[in-house]
Order: C-alpha cells, then sequence, then structure tokens
C-alpha cells in the first residue's frame, strides 16, 4: 500500500472557523480558539467506569486522542470496546469517570448539567443509527429545531438561508412539508444529518449512522458525511463496524478494550476504495 499519509496536507483549509455557531446569545460570534497544532477536539486520559449492580465495567481505560479542524477521523473496534461511550463523552453527552476533553478551546468534561447542554447546543451535532426524528415535526421543522430551540426565527433571514443550504447539501429540497414517516430511512437519516449540520457545529460526531440503512442508502449518508467534511470544513468522528464507512476518513482509530490499540493514516483523497483498509484490519486481527 502506498504511504496516504504523505498525500496528507498539514493542515486543511476550510471556511468553518469564520461560520458562527447557533446560539440565541452569541448568534454571529465567531467560533472559539483553535490550538496552534490545529486540534479542535482533545482528549486526555479518558477513563469511563459503569457501575452495573454491585460489579464496575470498564469501558474506557485511558483513551488521548487529538482531532484537528476540519479532520475526518472513524473510531473502529469490536463490539463492547466502548466506542460509543467514547464518542458520548467527546461530546459532552456524558462525564469521564477520569481524564478530560477539550472541544474548541472549551474543557466540556466536567461542566454542569447546564452548561453541558449549552456547549451540546452550541458546538456539536449529532447523528445515530436511529434517526431520532420528531414525528409529528415535518422535513423543515425538524432541521430547523436547532434554531428554535435557540429562539431564532427559523423561517427568515440568516436560518432560513442555512436551512436551504443544509437541504441542497443532503438532496432533500422539494421535501420540506413531509413528517418522516412520510420518507424512507436514507431520507430519515438525512434529515437527522442536515439537522446535525445546520448549526455548523465544531464538530460532528456519528455513531453507526449507516447501521440501519441498506448498502446503495448508506453510501449516499457517506458520501454526504465526506460532502461535508469537504466542501464545508466541518470535523467529523464517526463510529463504525464498516471498513467502507471509515474508507471515507482521513484516519482511522482502532478502538479494543477500552483503548485505542492503532491508528491508520488515510489522508484526504478521492479515491475512497476500503481494500487497503480492509487489509491493514485483518493484519491487525479485526
Ligand atoms: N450505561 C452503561 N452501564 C453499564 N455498562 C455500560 C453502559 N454503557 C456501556 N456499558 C459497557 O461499556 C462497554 C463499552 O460499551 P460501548 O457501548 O461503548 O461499546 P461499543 O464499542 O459502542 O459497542 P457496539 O459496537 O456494540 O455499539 C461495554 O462492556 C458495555 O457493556
Ligand atoms: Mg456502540
Amino acid at each position: 500500500m502506498a504511504s496516504p499519509s504523505s498525500e496528507r496536507p498539514s493542515d486543511y483549509t476550510c471556511d468553518v472557523a469564520t461560520q458562527p455557531p447557533i446560539s440565541s446569545s452569541s448568534f454571529g460570534r465567531s467560533v472559539g480558539q483553535t490550538r496552534a497544532d490545529g486540534a479542535i477536539l482533545e482528549a486526555r486520559n479518558l477513563t469511563k467506569r459503569y457501575r452495573l449492580g454491585n460489579r464496575d465495567v470498564e469501558a474506557l481505560r485511558g483513551v488521548s486522542l487529538r482531532v484537528r479542524r476540519g479532520e475526518f477521523v472513524a473510531l473502529m473496534g469490536p463490539s463492547g470496546s466502548g466506542k460509543s461511550t467514547l464518542l458520548q463523552l467527546l461530546g459532552g453527552l456524558d462525564r469521564p469517570t477520569d481524564g478530560e476533553v477539550v472541544l474548541d478551546g472549551e474543557v466540556i468534561s466536567h461542566l454542569s448539567d447546564a452548561q453541558a447542554t449549552r456547549l451540546r447546543r452550541e458546538k456539536t451535532g449529532f447523528v445515530f443509527q436511529f434517526f431520532n426524528l420528531i414525528p409529528l415535526l415535518d422535513v423543515y421543522e425538524n432541521v430547523a429545531l436547532p434554531f428554535t430551540i435557540a429562539g431564532v426565527d427559523p423561517r427568515h433571514g440568516e436560518a432560513a438561508a442555512r436551512i436551504h443550504g443544509v437541504l441542497e447539501l443532503v438532496d432533500l429540497l422539494g421535501r420540506e412539508r413531509n413528517r418522516p414517516d412520510q420518507l424512507s430511512a436514507g431520507e430519515q437519516q438525512r434529515v437527522a444529518l442536515a439537522r446535525a449540520l445546520v448549526g455548523r457545529p465544531a464538530i460532528l460526531l456519528a455513531d453507526e449512522p449507516t447501521g440501519n440503512l441498506d448498502y446503495a442508502t448508506g453510501g449516499e449518508i457517506l458520501d454526504e458525511l465526506w460532502r461535508s467534511c469537504d466542501k464545508l470544513g466541518q470535523t467529523i468522528v464517526l463510529v463504525t463496524h464498516d471498513a467502507r464507512a471509515a474508507a471515507h476518513a482521513d484516519r482511522v482509530l482502532v478502538v479494543g478494550d477500552g483503548r485505542i490499540r492503532d491508528e491508520i493514516e488515510l489522508g484526504r483523497r478521492e479515491n475512497r476504495d476500503a481494500r487497503p483498509l480492509i487489509d491493514r484490519l485483518s493484519q491487525l486481527g479485526l
């Protein structure tokens, strides 16, 4: 296999730094500081212990990682290895037992519930395996939800322009009035993706977003993820079991038994053939 890391630019050019996140209080404010090395997300020695009855489960046993602004990172690993736990800590959905998460210049791992809620609204977008759309809202209203929650009128001005932009990105213009039960599974996931992207979050976190979709539909979602990373400079962390999905990433982190076991640099490239990655993963015994 050629050394793809040599194709990797030292830092990606992207315009996300000039794009404000959604916030009723800080609408129009620029995204927070960037580290000198371009890391927008950093985890330092994260551990997570769950208490289950009278027994402790060590879900994470000391994970450190850095994600650069505009980078697309995939997390792979066996079931139960700690991928979803790690993603939740990275996005401030849960707190680590120990260690720290720094997102966009802010330590997010030990915030109060109210602060964590604000941070998730302003800095993160999530996409899950089950689309988590609100059944009574139509496509436009579902995508507009982050604006509505922030007290911003989604029918006018910048908000309306952004909603139009993400609906175009996921190819759902013309479906604005459909409710989720009037859409295919793939279309529903595209709505979820549009909703996650509309706030131009510092980071998009996706947990097996293609896990509930057929092969072709999953491929469309992956292409849209890739496009948002490449065109919008969106930083993405994707959890997946699927080497074809991970092959869209710039870098793959292999999680095993609550630790990062390996790192595979793929670099930004047009060719997303999964074969070289599958070969590497099989060398690693996965
Ligand atoms: N809320 C919880 N309470 C107790 N144990 C938990 C909890 N959540 C996860 N675990 C345990 O932590 C470990 C890691 O779980 P996690 O969901 O992060 O794995 P995963 O890599 O995402 O697996 P999968 O690929 O099956 O989704 C597992 O042993 C799991 O049983
Ligand atoms: Mg999981």
